[in-house]
């Protein structure tokens, strides 16, 4: 029987030169062997895929797009399906439009699945930082360990080297390993054994886990839906959900307790703990934000500075102020305790705060994290926000791109910053990169210049300016990354420093 060997299971140009020979052959779709690795194993298997020698009929870039996904799925059938679809797509150049059609929709279940394990990968690959022997200087290494469905390590690879070009890094899985050290390379699957188990950044996130866990929003179907329960293992913040959804019950019913100790009425205080449902109050109902920004809603002055900031949130999820609110997924407020001494500002939104709803949680946040470790500052005793609220980026084909926000949206969103900082109080704010310090001096300032000391604001509380983390992020030079990571975390010591001193 015709056969083609591929070289790896995702080798979608070794399908497609082979799908080419086979089509210009006339080979009909049943009669094709596909089989990965050096040798023919199917004893039926034999001659080899002829080389095509007519010119291929054209296909849709919209097929070639999706065949190079289907091609990682793990589906045993997905190479003969593709080929099947190919010679399809000779007769009927519109295949792909027709939904219905079995195998269009086989094809696209088989996209789709491999599409979500690479969102999955995204999400939950956890870095862990290990020392790196190989390296002569001495150094560190990221490692992640991650479990996919498919094969699609590979496929994968450009985003994580996108984000990650200052770290070295590895992430390893049962099916391929990664590795990047200025460029990519890959290695044969490795074991769970084999990735670092645990270091002090698994506290903080467990930490900042567990104090933004509110017991009231509650729903497991939703959570083991996003996070599906094979990926909590490798989390360390997951380690702390059995025990957190055991003691919900008991939470809320402790803050209900609470609540009605302060004279507030059961609805008051379920929406209040629901904590994304303001607490009713007239003002409010009377002064709504008008779109477009010449509004401004009070927030009542006379509450708890918890039902202040649930308030405020609650107005800013349907903020108009800017067109920004869009194309933006939702509002990203900030958050933290409204006990915090310490603020900080960042920027807006990247493209995965913007589908979390929560910010820095991204690859700029990861950065964000760990400087925060280095500096011995605990992440879940601060308050974080950003400068503007949503995210604002440009459309390229599937890929959203950051787009920096300009000063009339920094200035329409200071009005939501402002109050943040009314209601938190912190001792100290520190503004994350230009927008940042923008939003809260009311003019351009100069990183450089004002880095490392504290400025006054307008409320006569200080301010300190640094880098934005993506600054470290995205440099290409891993020596000057290095030194830059370290003031930033310098910077972020003299902080922890200054909140002391001041008591
Ligand atoms: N950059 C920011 O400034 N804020 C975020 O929340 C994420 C990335």
């Amino acid at each position: 029987m015709p056969t083609a060997v591929l070289a790896r299971p995702d080798d979608f140009d070794g399908w497609r030169a082979a799908a080419r020979g086979f089509a210009a052959a006339g080979v009909a779709a049943e009669r094709v062997v596909w089989q990965v690795g050096d040798a023919p194993t199917d004893l039926l298997a034999g001659a080899p895929a002829p080389a095509a020698t007519a010119p291929m009929f054209t296909v849709p870039k919209a097929f070639l797009e999706i065949a190079r996904r289907v091609i990682c799925n793990a589906d045993h059938e997905r190479f003969a399906l593709l080929y099947a679809a190919l010679l399809a797509l000779r007769d009927r150049p519109k295949l792909f439009d027709d939904a219905a059609d079995p195998l269009v929709r086989r094809l696209y279940d088989l996209d789709k699945s491999v599409r979500r394990d690479v969102h999955k990968m995204r999400a939950f690959v956890r870095f862990r930082e290990v020392a790196d022997a190989s390296i002569a200087d001495g150094g560190e290494r990221f490692v992640a360990w991650f479990e996919p469905e498919h094969h699609i390590v590979r496929l994968n690879s450009g985003f994580f080297a996108r984000r990650f070009a200052a770290m070295r890094w590895s992430i390893l899985t049962p099916l391929e390993c990664v590795h990047w050290d200025g460029e990519l390379a890959f290695t044969p699957g490795a074991t769970r054994a084999d990735a670092p188990d645990g270091d002090p950044l698994e506290a903080t996130w467990r930490t900042y886990y567990a104090s933004i866990f509110n017991p009231a929003r509650l729903k497991v179907k939703a959570m083991t839906s996003e996070m599906p329960r094979k990926y909590w293992k490798n989390l360390p913040e997951a380690s702390l959900v059995p025990g957190l959804v055991a003691g919900a019950e008991e939470r809320t019913r402790m803050m209900i307790e609470a609540g009605a100790a302060a004279g507030r009425s059961n609805d008051e205080v379920q929406a209040a703990i629901a904590g994304d449902v303001a607490t009713p109050s007239p003002e409010r109902a009377t002064a709504p934000l008008a779109a477009g920004g010449a509004g401004v809603a009070p927030v009542p002055s006379g509450d708890a500075p918890a039902d202040r900031l649930a308030a405020l949130r609650d107005e800013a999820l349907r903020c108009k102020r800017c067109p920004l609110y869009g194309p933006a997924t939702q509002t990203v407020f900030g958050e933290g305790p409204t006990a915090a001494r310490l603020m900080f500002v960042g920027e807006q939104p990247g493209d995965q705060e913007d589908l979390a709803g929560r910010p820095f949680v991204g690859p700029a946040g990861q950065v964000f994290d760990r400087a925060l470790a280095a500096a011995g500052i605990d992440r879940s005793r601060t308050y974080v926000t950003n400068a503007v609220k949503h995210f604002k980026f440009e459309a390229r084909g599937k890929r959203r791109i950051h787009s920096k926000p300009d000063t009339g949206e920094i200035d329409a969103c200071r009005w939501w910053v402002e109050h943040e900082r009314g209601i938190v109080k912190p001792a100290v704010t520190v503004a994350l990169g230009a927008t940042a310090a923008r939003s809260l001096t009311g003019k351009a300032v100069t990183i450089s210049r004002e880095r490392g000391r504290p400025l006054r604001l307008a409320d006569g509380s200080e301010a300190w300016i640094a880098v934005h983390p993506s600054f470290l992020l995205w440099s290409e030079d891993r020596a000057a990354a290095e030194a830059e990571f370290e003031r930033f975390v310098a910077d972020l010591v003299a902080v922890r420093e200054r909140l002391a001193a001041l008591g």
